[in-house]
């Protein structure tokens, strides 16, 4: 597993002031106190490629050992070229390697997963490795609801039949799916529309659905107590922290739990160390939060079961769990995942503002002259993009 996220962020506390909002209604109403905003040499392609070259070296694995490169994503750069061949150009993959991008709202990224494991039961993967790559960046009009719960991110993932990390069950998952208006962003916008009270009912229907279809497929024996104490813990996907605890007090009530908030710090809490300190970065938040859980849980988790519920607006969700190797939390905490996150920069209210403006034109920004490094974006020339390596 790979994480990048931008090295700028923006204190919810401050945004809550500068919006004349009370902080409390963005820090424990909704949950998070800091989000990323990436500056204009930072895009959907350089948190990509952040993320997977720490996939790789975490794991000591060279580019030739991967044989699908996938990116999940809604907020990709083109609307023909994959973000995922812009990375497999920075990273050096192979040319035998099949590459595309995946989209459904924030699911994008679990469907990429779920067909890598897919290729990788069915033998065609002969010993390669699958890289999924979940990145975006979130974006609300400035002053709309939304806006608190934007961020930005990228996760990474190896996909083997040896995994170090979290061993998949096979045909344990619960799919939902519901054509739904909740969330959207027509191809003439850069900003995401949302209606969201709406979103949040829709995001519960698909849990309740996805929650049942998985439990019938697990096809367990009844046992005494709730089903979802069959798990170590629970890694929702988070849009902000509350939707996760609203996510697991609706559970709980499922399960016929009369105090469903009881067990939130227990199975919840460290999915969500992480995620309050980034925000929202849809294909990838779920999957932050399952790197959350591996290196801030304090009890050893393995051979432990995690519940993952990946949710995508308009709508897609799964339920499905798998196994925590042993070392795994260890492997994760190396990562320096926490550490990273106190070294960015915060960026005052108006800094963020004169980012958020100057992203709009982005895409048509031209290419600096200075050549730069580690994967950055330099602008456009010949309507062609150009990155750094
Ligand atoms: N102190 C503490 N808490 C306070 C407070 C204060 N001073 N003032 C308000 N609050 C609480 C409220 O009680 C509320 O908590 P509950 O939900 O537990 O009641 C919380 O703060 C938020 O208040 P509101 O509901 O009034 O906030 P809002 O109407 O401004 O908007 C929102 C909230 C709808 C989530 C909005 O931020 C939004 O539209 N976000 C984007 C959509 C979204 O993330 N949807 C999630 C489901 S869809 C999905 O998951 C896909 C995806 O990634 C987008």
């Amino acid at each position: 597993m790979g994480v990048a996220v931008p090295d700028t962020y923006v204190e919810l506390a401050d945004l809550a002031m500068a919006r004349g909002v009370a902080p409390g209604k963005y820090v424990e109403g909704l949950g998070v106190t800091r989000m990323g905003v990436p500056l204009v040499n930072e895009d959907t392609v350089t948190l990509a490629a952040r993320a997977a070259r720490m996939a790789l070296e975490s794991a000591g694995c060279s580019p030739e050992d991967v044989g699908l490169l996938v990116v999940g994503t809604e907020t990709a750069v083109d609307h023909s070229k994959p973000v995922a061949s812009y990375v497999q150009g920075l990273l050096g993959l192979p040319t035998r390697c099949r590459i595309f991008e995946t989209k459904h709202a924030c699911y994008g990224g679990t469907a990429a997963l779920q067909m890598a494991l897919d290729w990788v039961r069915s033998g065609s993967a002969k010993g390669r490795k699958a890289l999924i790559v979940c990145s975006d960046i979130a974006r609300y009009g400035v002053g709309t609801p939304g806006e608190p719960t934007q961020g930005a991110g990228a996760v990474a993932m190896l996909v083997s039949d040896t995994p170090a990390l979290l061993a998949l069950e096979a045909g344990k998952t619960g799919v939902y799916s519901k054509d739904v208006m909740d969330f959207w962003r027509p191809l003439y916008s850069k900003d995401a529309l949302v209606d969201g009270h709406y979103s949040v009912q829709c995001y519960l229907d698909a849990l309740e659905g996805a929650y049942r279809a998985y439990q019938e497929s697990a096809a367990e024996p009844a046992g005494e107590g709730a089903y979802s104490d069959r798990f170590a813990a629970l890694v929702y996907h988070v849009p902000y922290g509350k939707m996760s605890r609203k996510a697991h007090r609706h559970l709980r009530t499922l399960d016929g739990d009369t105090a469903p908030d009881a067990s939130f710090d227990r199975l919840v809490g460290n999915s969500l160390v992480l995620p309050s300190q980034v925000g929202n970065i849809y294909t990838g938040s779920m999957y932050l939060a399952l790197a959350s859980l591996l290196s801030t849980a304090s009890q050893d988790l393995t051979g432990q079961r995690v519940g993952l519920f990946s949710y995508g607006s308009g709508s897609c969700a799964e339920f499905f769990s798998g196994v925590v190797q042993a070392g795994a939390q260890e492997r994760v905490k190396a990562l320096g995942l926490e550490a990273r996150l106190t070294r960015r920069r915060a960026l005052s209210i108006p800094e963020y503002e004169d980012v958020m403006r100057a992203r709009e034109h982005l895409d048509e920004r031209p290419a600096a002259d200075a050549a730069g490094s580690g994967f950055r974006y330099q602008g456009t020339r010949d309507h062609k993009r150009i990155y750094a390596t």
